[in-house]
């Protein structure tokens, strides 16, 4: 029986947190759990080291692994990205968008202006200039499966941050309108609005006590870890989901939909 992503070639943004010696990122998990399903997977990246040393440990494992430098903002690097991949693999089935930087800011009036369009650069420019790189190859493929990360702050807000939420918000309803716009080539495009997850973009927040605190807010009772995240990604990037464009899938514990305590 074939599995899931046999044959599928999957280009993964964000996941060079792939070596499961380490803290797993929730890209990184999904790259993985890809190559082990059978697919092929180009893990594309910044942090090189991590990038590398994570396919190095998937091709010891006998997986189908690349690695590429790409900075999402870049519209160059996007291309030789996909290039690469079309070039030694054929097809372009599969792009998971999960590239993502914190957001310092505290009030809107004390936000630096270079740091809010460096959180809108790498999540809204990235999203767009990956949407658009990978379009003519996935046309090419009969179609494809764009899985952009964006958050559950594309929901709700605290009272820092406004940079991160307001390009989060902003994935969700490009998503719904590239699912308009590609809809007709079979390309379908989904959001994933992962909560409070335990990986190497929070580890440094995310000490015993901070996530003890925070799980007193989840509704599931806990952070959680890259497999809680992984498998709403790998659904939406698979033929399971292929009804499916458009949508936010939120994967979140419970969060968003809770109050809070009533004490
Ligand atoms: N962990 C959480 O609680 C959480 C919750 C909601 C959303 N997110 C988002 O999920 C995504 C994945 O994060 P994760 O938690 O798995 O951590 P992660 O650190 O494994 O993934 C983020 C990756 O983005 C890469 N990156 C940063 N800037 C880039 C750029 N300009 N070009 C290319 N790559 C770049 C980093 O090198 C890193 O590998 C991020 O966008 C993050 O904002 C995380």
């Amino acid at each position: 029986m074939k599995t899931r992503f046999e044959g599928k070639v999957a280009l993964v943004v964000g996941g060079a947190n792939a070596d499961e010696s380490r803290l797993l990122g929730f890209a990184g998990l999904s790259a993985l759990e890809i190559a082990r399903d059978g697919g092929i997977v180009v893990i594309a990246d910044i942090d090189d080291e991590a990038g590398e040393r994570s396919v190095g440990k998937m091709r010891d494992a006998g997986l189908t692994a690349d690695y590429v430098h790409l900075n999402v903002t870049s519209e160059s690097d996007w291309f030789a990205a996909v290039e690469m991949t079309v070039s030694k693999h054929n097809r372009l089935d599969i792009l998971i968008m999960a590239a993502g930087i914190p957001d310092r800011g505290e009030t809107i009036e004390s936000t630096d202006v270079d740091a809010w369009r460096n959180v809108m650069d790498v999540t809204n420019l990235g999203m767009f200039l990956g949407t658009r790189s990978v379009v003519e190859s996935m046309r090419a493929s009969g179609g494809g499966s764009i899985v952009l990360i964006s958050s559950m702050m594309a929901r709700v807000v605290r009272d820092q941050a406004n940079a991160y939420a307001t390009s989060r918000a902003g994935m969700t309803h490009f998503a719904r309108s590239a699912a308009v716009q590609y809809g007709s080539d079979n390309i379908r495009v989904n959001c994933v609005l992962p909560g409070w997850t335990l990986t190497p973009f929070t580890s440094s927040a995310f000490n015993d006590e901070w996530s003890e605190r925070l799980a007193k807010r989840v509704p599931l009772g806990r952070v959680a870890d890259a497999s809680d995240i992984a498998g709403p990604i790998l659904f939406l990037a698979s033929d399971e989901a292929k009804y499916v464009t458009g949508s936010e899938l939120l994967a979140d514990g419970g969060v968003t939909g809770w109050i809070g305590p009533m004490d």
